[in-house]
């Protein structure tokens, strides 16, 4: 282990992100009813480029008259490639109420383009005295993203937390796939005449689960486009808690119980976690660093892979 200690990423769950185009207000009640820890109102790719004026005044008037208790409010502005990003943080920051908590950064590609975003924010916030200091996100979602995702990931202590946006990614990419995330008809293994499916997102998922964990960003799952498919969302969010990854993106409201489905530990998980610690201490009581559990070895190791799951299922008590 190297001497520095890795940083806990901020502690609120984040297991699910509801998405809701900005010129869409009809939404933005029914997003506040709903299940989710976090809402992504959106000013980019859901919002035409002749509506995204009035999507920015929807947004804003939004977090001064909707009721979002205790959810995680965060604002999806343009790209930086786009003449939109600098009204939408312009605006946001100077009239948005204290109630907004985030600005989504989407098409990240180096650590300069949060430099000039927090640069712009900081301005805005000094200018108008605003008392919350509002936090960053962003999506990974070009191949600039990926290869410059560690130093993305330690660009600003405003950084909180960093999405997969697999449609984007695919296409900067220049991948043959088709639909967002998801099983791709074409990648897969044959062993005797049979199709063995293999998952092309692996390897950008522990990418930015690895810089992520780093730095004490929480790493997530973006969209998944196929809303009538709940296996499918089931079986890529699996994947991606599997691969340390802590929520997921709800393109309709339907996927908001799956993600949360998915990214609650389940009580069994929690229980055997406790027992796992339990041993643990019974070992240590014994002198003994590693002990048998159900079977199978449990050590030092182990207590930390149980502490994770302890610590994530009474912080989405709490
Ligand atoms: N949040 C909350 N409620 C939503 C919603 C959302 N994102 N999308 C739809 N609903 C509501 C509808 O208003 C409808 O409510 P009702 O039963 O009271 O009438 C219900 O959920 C069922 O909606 P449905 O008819 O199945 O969907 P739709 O055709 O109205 O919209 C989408 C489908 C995909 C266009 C819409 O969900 C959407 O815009 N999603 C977000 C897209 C986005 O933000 N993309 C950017 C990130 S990738
Ligand atoms: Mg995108």
């Amino acid at each position: 282990m190297s001497f520095r200690i890795q940083p806990t990423p901020p502690a609120r769950p984040n297991r699910c992100q509801l998405f809701g185009p900005g010129s869409r207000t009809a939404l933005f009640e029914k997003m506040a009813a709903s299940d989710a820890d976090v809402i992504n109102l959106d000013l980019e790719d859901s919002v035409a480029p002749s509506d995204k004026d009035t999507a920015r005044a929807n947004v804003i008037a939004a977090t001064h008259e909707v009721d979002w208790g205790k959810k995680h409010l965060s604002v999806r502005i343009n790209g930086l490639d786009t003449p939109f990003w600098y009204r939408d943080v312009v605006d946001l920051l100077e009239q948005a109420s204290d109630r907004l908590d985030q600005i989504m950064i989407p098409k990240v590609g180096c650590a300069g383009d949060l430099y000039a975003v927090d640069a712009l924010v900081s301005a805005i916030e000094a200018a108008k005295g605003r008392k919350k200091r509002i936090s960053f996100e962003v999506i990974i979602e070009s191949a600039a993203g990926i290869a410059h995702v560690e130093e993305i990931a330690s660009a600003t202590p405003r950084l909180q937390a960093m999405s997969l946006g697999a449609a984007d990614f695919a296409a900067s990419m220049g991948m043959s796939t088709t639909g967002i995330g998801g099983t791709q008809e074409n990648y897969y293994m044959l062993r005797g005449g049979e199709k063995y499916w293999s998952d092309p997102w692996h390897w950008a998922q522990s990418a930015i689960v690895a810089a992520c964990r780093t730095h004490g960003i929480l790493p997530v799952d973006g969209p998944f486009g196929d809303f009538s498919d709940d296996d499918g969302f089931r079986a890529q969010a699996r994947r991606s808690a599997t691969l340390g990854m802590v929520g997921k993106w709800a393109i309709h409201p339907k996927q908001v119980a799956l993600a949360n489905e998915v990214f609650t530990p389940s009580e069994e998980a929690v229980l055997e976690a406790r027992e796992i610690l339990e041993a643990m201490e019974a070992a240590k009581a014994r002198g003994e660093g590693a002990t048998v559990y159900k079977g199978r070895l449990v050590d030092i190791a182990s207590i930390k892979q149980a502490e994770v799951i302890v610590r994530q299922s009474e912080m989405i008590a709490g």
